[in-house]
């Protein structure tokens, strides 16, 4: 997939190879994330247009602090406090320039009470506060903050500008002619062993014991009944909204539910399995 961005003509590619000076150097290039004052990404601005997807594709809304990473003019972070009512928003920007930019255009916005921005590496830049997360960046880049979104909590949403993550697959992609954006929403932890009981008897009965092999937001494994029975199980997760099936074609049980640390329990719905409730084993 990195080779398909590499043959990928994009604005922001273009404006790399011309900051390290040619087409060999750039692609020779490698983020520095150690080293402070290094831009690991040019300045190119995101079009208005694609600043408004991005934020329709996070529903960023007065529950919501955004964090830009990179923010440039700070154009990101300004629209969501000033279009979506979000209830905060931060850029981080490691050029002073972009920084004084970006507040000259926050006030000038009428949102600098809402709206900070921070002369600082992206890669040190807390990330706690955040419930969308914004970024146009690199696909070497995202690929080095991966690890620390997958970390934030389930159902945080992030959004990229132009470039993927790789093998974790985005949970909406909108093609806006030569652009593109992405959403993925940061999947509940669900990896390994669970007991699964249903209410009452019937053709459910159980325990069941639920393994769960997580690929990001992907779910595959295998249900094992009481007499050593198993049936294979698919899933998906969004966030901490999770839907599996066990079992194959007519027979396969649907399952949807919700992941609350340790335990699942199910939401309602029409022609889904209710009355179960599973917990880590
Ligand atoms: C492509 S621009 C995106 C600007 C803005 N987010 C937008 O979409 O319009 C990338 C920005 O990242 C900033 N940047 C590059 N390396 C950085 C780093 N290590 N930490 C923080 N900002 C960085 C650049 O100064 C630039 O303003």
């Amino acid at each position: 997939m990195l080779t398909a961005f590499l043959r990928l003509a994009s604005p922001i590619r273009l404006a790399r190879t011309a900051l390290v000076g040619g087409t060999a150097l750039a692609l020779a290039y490698t983020p520095m994330a150690a080293q402070a004052k290094e831009l690991d990404v040019p300045y190119v601005p995101t079009p208005p247009e694609v600043v408004a997807r991005m934020l329709d594709m996070a529903q960023v809304a007065p529950s919501d602090y955004v964090i830009d990473l990179g923010s440039g003019d700070g154009r990101i972070a300004i629209a969501a406090v000033r279009d979506r009512s979000a209830k905060g928003a931060l850029g981080v920007d490691i050029d002073p320039a972009r920084i004084a930019e970006a507040e000259a255009n926050a006030k000038q916005a009428g949102v600098s009470d809402k709206v900070q921005f921070r002369n600082q590496d992206l890669f040190d830049t807390d990330l706690s506060q955040a419930s969308v997360i914004t970024m146009y960046l690199l696909p070497d880049v995202n690929m080095l903050l991966r690890p620390r979104l997958l970390d934030m909590p389930p159902g945080t949403r992030v959004v990229s500008h132009a470039f993927d993550m790789d093998d974790w697959d985005g949970d909406e992609v909108a093609h806006m002619g030569q652009r593109v954006v992405y959403l993925w929403i940061v999947p509940a932890k669900v990896g390994g062993s669970w007991r699964l009981e249903h209410q009452g008897q019937g053709s459910a009965a159980g325990p069941w014991t639920v393994d769960f092999q997580q690929s990001f937001q992907r779910l595959a494994g295998t249900a094992r009944a009481a007499d050593g029975s198993t049936l294979p199980v698919q899933g998906r997760l969004r966030g901490a909204d999770i839907s599996f099936t066990i079992g194959e074609g007519e027979k396969a049980r649907r399952y949807t539910g919700r992941v609350d640390g340790q335990a699942m329990k199910p939401v309602p719905g029409d022609g889904i399995v209710q009355g179960w409730r599973a917990a880590r084993r």
